[in-house]
């Protein structure tokens, strides 16, 4: 990353200052202060600015020595009524909740909150008549189309717990997925655009479908989103059924009054990658997922009545559930929910829905800003950006580079950027910068939200030893202090596995794993992941399971180690270093065979970028890979392998380093 010095701190303009809800840092400190000092009342009044059922009767409890976070014990509420009713009773009936952008120009779609109150309800009742009821988990495996918002309101509005799988997970992806949550339910659509073609969703959902039967788990209902005319699909009788029949059945009435939902019961599980090869369950609850994620979408995009917001990520990853859905229906705004990619038919696609929807908050990720900086500033410059007031970034750190661009060519030079950093465990965004409140510094998410009390802490080896803060510009681990309302409650199904990931490395901290460094006024740099996790253009890939999908290609391989490497437009890329059965040949077929492979068994997402076969890995003698090295060697670092004398075998180096791809 660029030396940034003191003068490119960049202040946001005095207009945007006047009107923001906190406009200078010692507004914010006070704020803060409160926030952790005394949750009940700040927390309180920020949770009385959403309806109740039943007001809480403490505000929040917590241990961290056993990983048990409650907030707003003892309410009582429902994030779909928030979400519709709540609105409308404030008088948004009429204004459009959802907008949706089909990647076919003219198939734009305006859902009202009165009209999505009328879907979502009406869906709600499909799905009890399907027997589903509260705590049921419900697979969603849709691509980015208005029913999904409509799908996931629904879920919320019984008590059923909605899983969304990514639409570019794999079959298999998908079946370990159901199976782990258990979903008897499998909502889908036939099909999606993409880049001008015709793809099919549902024959990913069959296969998996079939996966699950022979693992002895039945998918009962399949229902079946419509999205593309003239698209043929299989529909199996007595499970699969067309979701617009359903909805248009005599028997399904548009009322569908709301389960009142304890504030800790569960509201979605959303799978991520960790450092093992299974992904991991994180589950969020009801009253402070609600809260937090109302809270955040406020302050942080400065977010008022008018303002049309855009956040490009897909709803299928934490960003979209947090900042499509729920955080921007929690506030009665007008969310877009865009159906393609950012370079469609031409690299201005983000621009064009900017000019013709005239957005002011725009929400996006640097691997998008990089690789639309590289088709040129021609492309924003055709569009009249002039309505946009305040950018976001997300899901990795942003390169000064990239910053400086999105600063000049998408907010004119007037908008503030806030680098938001947050996980698919923290519910909603933790580090970032208010936009009127002070001046940020490319690559610095800055300063920590209400309620998150963020500290990068030296390494410990034991718990024994207190809790040290790094020295300023030192990296830490980035640890948090205290629970916030958003914060993932467990892993479903393995409460081990939530207390073993977050509080053992540094107890009493919920662990991040991820490193930071605080400047001289506190400001928060993010320096990726200190896991075995890869960050590929902002989705999150845990090595294990890569290597675990390269292992099972039993045929050829005998092991493998895959390790990120930096990518000039991804952020990351894998590396995957793979030793062969004896008598197999490498080759480049053989290469695309393994790609083609891992591409089955998780995504195109987890396709390694590169693949080096290998005759060994380089080991301790205790048997334990040294990934360093071969982080090292991926990027091209060879003078910086450091001490490799440990080392089982220590010739493996070289021959690794001569076939460096
Ligand atoms: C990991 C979480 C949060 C939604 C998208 C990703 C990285 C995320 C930033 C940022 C630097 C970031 C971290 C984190 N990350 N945002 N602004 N600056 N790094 O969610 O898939 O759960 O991944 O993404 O490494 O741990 P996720």
């Amino acid at each position: 990353m660029a030396e940034v010095k003191e003068e490119s701190k960049f202040y946001p303009p005095k207009e945007f200052v006047e009107q923001a809800y906190v406009d200078s840092r010692e507004q914010y400190e006070s704020m803060w202060k409160q926030s952790v000092e005394d949750p009940e009342t700040f927390w309180g009044d920020i949770a009385s600015e959403l309806f109740w059922h039943k007001k809480w009767l403490k505000v929040n409890r917590e241990d961290f020595s056993k990983g048990e976070i409650e907030w707003f014990i003892g309410g009582k509420t429902n994030i779909s009524y928030n979400c519709l009713e709540a609105q409308i009773k404030k008088g948004k009936g009429d204004k459009v909740a959802i907008l949706f952008q089909g990647e076919p120009e003219d198939d734009v779609v305006k859902l009202t909150y009165k009209e999505m109150l009328t879907l979502v309800s009406k869906f709600a009742n499909v799905l009890k008549k399907k027997g589903v009821r509260k705590g049921d988990r419900i697979a969603i495996y849709l691509p980015m189309i208005w029913q999904l918002p409509v799908a996931m309101l629904a879920c919320a509005r019984i008590g059923a717990i909605h899983t969304i799988v990514f639409g570019g997970f794999s079959a298999e992806a998908l079946r370990d997925r159901i199976l782990d949550a258990g979903a008897k339910i499998l909502i889908t659509a036939n099909g999606y655009w993409r880049s001008g073609k015709n793809v099919s969703s549902k024959a990913n959902a069959d296969t998996a479908c079939d996966l699950c039967a022979a693992q002895g788990h039945t998918v009962d209902k399949v229902i079946v989103v419509k999205r593309l005319e003239n698209f043929d699909v299989p529909m199996k009788a007595g499970r699969d059924t067309w979701f617009e029949e359903e909805l248009a059945a005599s028997d399904i009435s548009d009322v569908c009054p709301a389960e009142w939902m304890d504030a800790e019961d569960p509201l979605f599980i959303l799978y991520t990658s960790g450092s093992t090869g299974k992904p991991k369950g994180v589950l969020h609850t009801t009253g402070g997922y609600m809260t937090y994620v109302y809270a955040t979408f406020k302050y942080i995009f400065d977010y008022k009545d008018k303002d049309v917001f855009f956040c490009t990520a897909d709803i299928g990853w934490v960003t979209g559930h947090s900042y499509i859905v729920y955080g921007p229906m929690c506030n009665g705004a007008t969310s877009i929910v865009f159906e393609s990619v950012p370079t469609y038919p031409n690299p201005d696609r983000f621009w064009q829905i900017v000019e013709k929807f005239k957005v002011n908050s725009f929400y996006t990720a640097p691997t998008a800003i990089r690789a639309l900086m590289k088709e040129g500033e021609k492309w924003p410059q055709g569009r009249d950006l002039s309505s946009l007031r305040v950018l976001g970034s997300v899901g990795e750190p942003i390169n000064p580079e990239a910053w400086l661009w999105y600063h000049k060519y998408i907010g004119g030079e007037k908008c503030p950027i806030t680098d938001t950093w947050w996980q698919t465990e923290t519910g909603g965004i933790l580090i970032c910068a208010l936009p009127g409140a002070w001046p940020t510094i490319p690559g610095y998410a800055t300063l920590p939200f209400f309620g998150v009390d963020a500290r990068a802490l030296e390494p410990r080896s034991s718990g024994d030893q207190p809790a040290k803060d790094v020295p300023v510009n030192e990296q830490g681990e980035l640890c948090i202090a205290r629970s916030w309302p958003g914060m993932m409650r467990g892993v479903f199904g393995e409460p081990e596995r939530f207390f073993n990931t977050y509080f053992v490395q540094q107890p009493g901290f919920y662990f991040s794993g991820d490193g930071a460094i605080r400047n001289e006024d506190g400001y928060f740099r993010l320096m990726g992941r200190i896991d075995d996790v890869v960050n590929v253009s902002g989705h999150r890939m845990g090595t294990a399971e890569v290597e675990a999908a390269l292992n099972s290609y039993t045929t050829a391989v005998a092991e493998s180690a895959v390790v990120g490497f930096p990518h000039d437009v991804k952020g990351e890329d894998l590396y995957a270093y793979v030793i062969l059965k004896s008598g197999v040949e490498g080759s480049d077929a053989l290469k695309k065979e393994l790609v083609a492979h891992v591409r089955k068994e998780i995504g195109p997402i987890a396709s390694p970028g590169k693949i080096q076969f290998v005759s060994g890995l380089p080991k301790t003698r205790s048997g334990k890979i040294m990934r360093r090295i071969l982080r090292k060697v991926a990027a091209g670092a060879i003078d910086e392998l450091g001490d490799t004398t440990t080392l089982a075998d220590p010739s493996v180096v070289d021959e690794i380093v001569k076939g460096r791809q």
